[in-house]
C-alpha cells in the first residue's frame, strides 16, 4: 500500500522547481500532500500518479498488453526469472523499488522473499499501475515517467531492480543508497527463439548486456552477471498471450499470425534465455540517461 513507501517519495511538482519536498497522507487518505500544498488523488484501486505537467509522451503498455501479461506470468513460465531476480536482491535491505514494475510479478516476489521489506513499484502505464496495486500487501503503485525523473527521495533504496523494462542510469543511481543494488534482466538474442521466425515477432538485439554494461558505465559497476537459460513448454494460447504482452502486439498482421500459429504443435518447446546483472553504484552521480 501507498502508506508503506509514503516517507520515501517526494512531490514531482516541487521536484520540477528543484525542491526537494516530501510527501504525506492526507486528511481524508484519499490524497497525497506536501507541505507546500501540492495535492495528488490517490485511485480507489489504490495507487497514485506523480507524473507532472503534461504527462510526458510515453503512456507505457496498453490494458490488452497488461492482461496478456498477467495471464502468462500466471501460468508460472518466468517464475524462474523471479525466482533468480529475488535472488539477485541481497537479504537486509528493506526499500525495493521496480522501474517499469508491470503487473508486479517481479517485486511481489521479492517482497515474499523479505517479510520485513517494502517495495515502490513505478510503471508509466496506468493499466500496469492499477495491477501492481493488488499484487503485495507491501507495495505502493505509482505512475511516473523514468524518463521524466524518479518521485523518490535520494539515496534512500537498497535496490532498484529492473526487468525487460526501460532504465534511466542517473536517475536509478540517485535514488540508490551508497550500498545499494541494480538488478537487471535482460533477454539474449535466443530468447524466445522458435517463435520468431514461424510467427515473426520481433528479435532481440545482439549483445543487449554489453550494450545495458556501456550504459551504466561511470555510474554502475558490475557486481554479478548470471546467465539463465531454460526450456518453456507453452500451449497455443500461452503462445498467445505472449505475443499480447510484448512488442510484438503492436506491429505485424495478426491474422497472418494466427494461420501461422495454428500450423505449429499443439505444444511448443520454447526458450526463455536471459541475464540478470547486478551492480552496485560508483558513488558518482549525475542526471543522465541511458536505455536500451
Ligand atoms: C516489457 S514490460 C515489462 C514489465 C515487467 N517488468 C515484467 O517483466 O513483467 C515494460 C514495462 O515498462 C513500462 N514503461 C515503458 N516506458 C516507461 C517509462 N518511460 N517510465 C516508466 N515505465 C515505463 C511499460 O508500461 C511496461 O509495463
Ligand atoms: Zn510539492
Amino acid at each position: 500500500m501507498l502508506t508503506d513507501v509514503v516517507d520515501l517519495l517526494l512531490c514531482p511538482q516541487c521536484r520540477a522547481r528543484d525542491v526537494e519536498s516530501g510527501l504525506d497522507v492526507g486528511d481524508t487518505d484519499r490524497t497525497l500532500v506536501c507541505d507546500r500544498g501540492h495535492s495528488f488523488d490517490v485511485a480507489r484501486q489504490g495507487y497514485v500518479s506523480l507524473l507532472t505537467g503534461d504527462g510526458g509522451k510515453f503512456t507505457g503498455d496498453s490494458a490488452e498488453m497488461i492482461t496478456a501479461r498477467e495471464v502468462f506470468l500466471e501460468r508460472g513460465h518466468f517464475d524462474p526469472i523471479a525466482a533468480a531476480v529475488s535472488a539477485a536482491v541481497p537479504a537486509g535491505g528493506d526499500a525495493v523499488l521496480d522501474v517499469g514494475v508491470g503487473t508486479g510479478h517481479y517485486l511481489a516476489a521479492v517482497l515474499d522473499a523479505r517479510p520485513g521489506a517494502r517495495g515502490i513499484g513505478v510503471d508509466v502505464s496506468k493499466f500496469a499501475a492499477r495491477r501492481a496495486a493488488r499484487s503485495h500487501p507491501r507495495l505502493g503503485s505509482v505512475i511516473a515517467d523514468i524518463w521524466s525523473g524518479l518521485p523518490v527521495r535520494a539515496g534512500s533504496l537498497s535496490a532498484v531492480t529492473c526487468v525487460f523494462a526501460p532504465r534511466n542510469a542517473g536517475e536509478i543511481g540517485r535514488v540508490l543508497a551508497a550500498d545499494g543494488v541494480l538488478v537487471v534482466v535482460t533477454p539474449t538474442s535466443r530468447h524466445q527463439r522458435e517463435l520468431r521466425g514461424p510467427l515473426g515477432l520481433i528479435g532481440v538485439e545482439e549483445d543487449k548486456t554489453r550494450r545495458l554494461g556501456e550504459s551504466l558505465s561511470g555510474l554502475f559497476e558490475p557486481v554479478a552477471q548470471s546467465p539463465l537459460e531454460y526450456t518453456m513448454v507453452l500451449s497455443h494460447t500461452d503462445i498467445e498471450s505472449l505475443i499480447g504482452m510484448g512488442p510484438s502486439a503492436r506491429h505485424g498482421d495478426p491474422e497472418a499470425r494466427s494461420g501461422a500459429l495454428a500450423q505449429l504443435p499443439d505444444s511448443v518447446e520454447v526458450t526463455a534465455s536471459v541475464t540478470v546483472s547486478t551492480y552496485r553504484t560508483t558513488g558518482q552521480r549525475r542526471r543522465a540517461s541511458a536505455s536500451l
